[in-house]
């Protein structure tokens, strides 16, 4: 199985092109309103929030207009190479490389975290969920973005993919354990359109898990 840094490194000045194929800004944009949305909201004018496995950028150039600062973590040092490129222009935004599971922040640093596509790379799910939500404020929110589960095998091949999707009951419950409230999974605004080998396009459904730690 190709594993996730060779994967990455080796499609990082690719990775764009790649991404829009698979998933839209108005995904990204409406999980990033799903959030602003909140009473209270995480996102105002001096919030301080992290992009998790942000390879070349994605969501947080979708979060830069709307913190003071964003921080973005990735295991991949090429992928982090594109995200600098494209980030250039927000200098609110510090890019870092990072293991998802020893994220360099202290507890309590962060008014929120996101993950676009992230999780099903991570080696133990709930483990990252929990390492996202110890960087959390009390109050603070978690918004990931990621596959309902699906039988996609050759992904795991393809694109180093750890899992095929997540239950959206496995994903409340690693939620509720790292000590994160008002809990919602839904569907997120749009699908992923993945290319299979065979050449056929298959649409995979994604949900948006939002939590906010316990105050
Ligand atoms: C599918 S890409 C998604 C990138 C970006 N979030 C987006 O929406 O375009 C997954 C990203 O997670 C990163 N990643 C995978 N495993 C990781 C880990 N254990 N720790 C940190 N980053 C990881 C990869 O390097 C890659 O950039």
């Amino acid at each position: 199985m190709t594993d996730s840094k060779t994967y990455f490194s080796a499609v990082a000045d690719q990775w764009d092109e790649i991404r829009a194929g698979y998933f839209t800004e108005h995904m990204r944009d409406a999980a990033i309103a799903r959030v602003a949305a909140l009473h209270p909201s995480p996102l105002y004018p001096n919030a301080v929030v992290a992009d998790v496995g942000t390879g070349t950028g994605f969501v947080a150039m979708g979060l830069a207009p709307k913190a003071a600062k964003v921080y973005g973590f990735d295991a991949s040092p090429e992928m982090l190479a594109v995200a600098r490129r494209n980030l250039a222009a927000f200098p609110n935004v510090e890019l870092r490389e990072a293991p998802g599971d020893r994220l360099p922040l202290p507890d309590g640093a962060l008014d929120g975290v996101f993950a676009n596509m992230y999780l099903h790379h991570a080696p133990d799910p709930a483990a990252a969920i929990r390492e996202m939500a110890r960087l959390l404020k009390p109050g603070g929110v978690l918004c990931l973005t990621d596959l309902d589960t699906h039988n996609h095998e050759w992904q795991r091949e393809q694109m180093a993919d750890l899992w095929l999707g997540f239950d959206r009951a496995d994903i409340r419950r690693w939620f509720a354990e790292a000590g994160l409230t008002d809990i919602d999974v839904d569907c997120a605004e749009g699908t992923c359109c993945a290319a299979a080998p065979d050449g056929s396009v298959e649409s995979l459904s994604v949900f948006v898990a939002i939590g906010r730690k316990v105050i």
